[in-house]
């Protein structure tokens, strides 16, 4: 079997910088509010009508294809991990094929719903592809618009102010060198509180979940008679019932003790510890966390990339920014162990580490 490496990383990130300031001219909120409880100075939006997920997830991929010095036909499987599709269907991984001109149709396409961790598990994916010998050029893409939908009353600020757009990608080839590549993955999920961090409508539950769990919760839709129009109802537009929604503090206290457990259980399968860790780069969640996770671990500062106050939480997008960033900057050198970790909606979270 071989080992899979990372053999070129690129990130791409819109032009237009929306800072605190902007966003509480719209919404309650303030600079001072958000900076202190996420570390966040300012985001990028992708420029409506000109750019969606898929173009800056395909403008990240050819950074990532020319640093690798392979050709876009080389390509022979697309992973395609966000949550903020340019469609519900079908997904970006045939949008991102078509927008890079690749023409051949001996290739594959999928598309990951993994959120926070959706990087984290396209790289497991891509790895066990090249390690069995399957593909030999793996692009994974994590890419997200967050920008157009998102509730930008004061209704939705909590939401709000988090997330950015942006677009990070790697091509995954096999590697025969001694100590370099993918030394492992560690995947996890708990769908218990799935609704806690979710994106509901529009969707198929038609309040199922919620009469499961004898809650109360007003969709608004007419009746199982009308069964198209439970998908989405006029009601659910009349009350914003389309954005995402997230119980912060909940999410933030399992967050800070998953991320060093799954970081753990890769430094133990790897037969190593906290302190052979030459770069964290964890999902770019909440400064707060990173830094909780930092003094865990008792990592240096220039042990961990943070990157959060320049584009906020950009989702599946925010490892392979960060990551992309490192390596440019040289924080990330040829023999280095870099760990990527990301916990989120789901909740799903998981680890990989790597010899760079
Ligand atoms: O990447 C996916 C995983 N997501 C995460 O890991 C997120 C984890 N959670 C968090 O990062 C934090 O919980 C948040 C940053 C989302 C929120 O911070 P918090 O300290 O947990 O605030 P809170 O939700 O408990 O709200 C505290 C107060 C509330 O007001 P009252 O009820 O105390 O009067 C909120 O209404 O802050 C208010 N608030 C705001 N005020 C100004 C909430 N959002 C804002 C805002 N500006 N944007």
């Amino acid at each position: 079997m071989f080992r899979a490496k990372i053999a070129g990383i690129g990130h791409y990130v819109p032009d237009n910088i929306v800072t605190n300031d902007d966003l509480a001219k719209v919404m309650e909120t303030s600079d001072e509010w958000v900076r202190e409880r996420t570390g966040i100075e300012q985001r990028r939006y992708a420029t409506k009508h000109k750019e969606t997920t898929t173009t800056m997830g395909a403008r990240a991929a050819e950074k990532a294809l020319a640093q690798a010095g392979v050709d876009k036909n080389e390509v022979d499987f697309i992973i395609f991990a966000t949550l903020s599709p340019d469609y519900y269907f079908p997904g970006c991984g045939v949008l991102l094929q078509r927008e890079l001109g690749i023409t051949k149709t001996e290739i594959g396409a999928l598309d990951i719903r993994n959120q926070c961790s959706g990087f984290v598990y396209g790289l497991s994916i891509a790895d066990q592809f090249v390690r069995t010998g399957m593909y030999k050029n793996v692009l994974l893409v994590g890419a997200e618009m967050h920008s157009m939908g998102l509730d930008f009353s004061t209704r939705g600020r909590n939401v709000t102010v988090i997330f950015g757009d942006g677009a990070g990608a790697v091509l995954v080839q096999p590697t025969e060198e001694d100590n370099q590549g993918i030394l492992t993955t560690k995947l996890h999920s708990d769908g218990t509180y799935a609704e806690k961090l979710a994106f509901i409508n529009p969707g198929a539950h038609g309040g199922y979940h919620h009469e499961q769990a004898g809650e109360e919760y007003d969709y608004g839709y007419p009746g199982p008679d009308v069964r198209g129009e439970m998908f989405i109802t006029p009601h659910m537009l009349e009350n914003g019932q389309y954005y995402p929604n997230m119980e912060g503090q909940f999410v933030f206290k399992l967050a800070v003790r998953k991320f060093p457990e799954v970081i753990k259980e890769a430094l133990d399968d790897a037969g190593l510890s906290f302190g052979d860790i030459d770069m964290l780069v964890p999902h770019q969640a909440n400064l707060r966390i990173s830094q909780f996770v930092q003094k865990t671990l008792r990592l240096r500062d220039d042990q961990v990339w943070n990157n959060i106050q320049k584009y906020g939480n950009t989702t599946a997008a925010s490892i392979p920014i960060a990551l992309s960033e490192a390596v440019e900057a040289g924080a990330v050198k040829r023999g280095d162990l870099v760990c990527l970790a990301a916990f989120g909606s789901g909740f799903t979270w998981g680890s990989a580490l790597i010899r760079w």
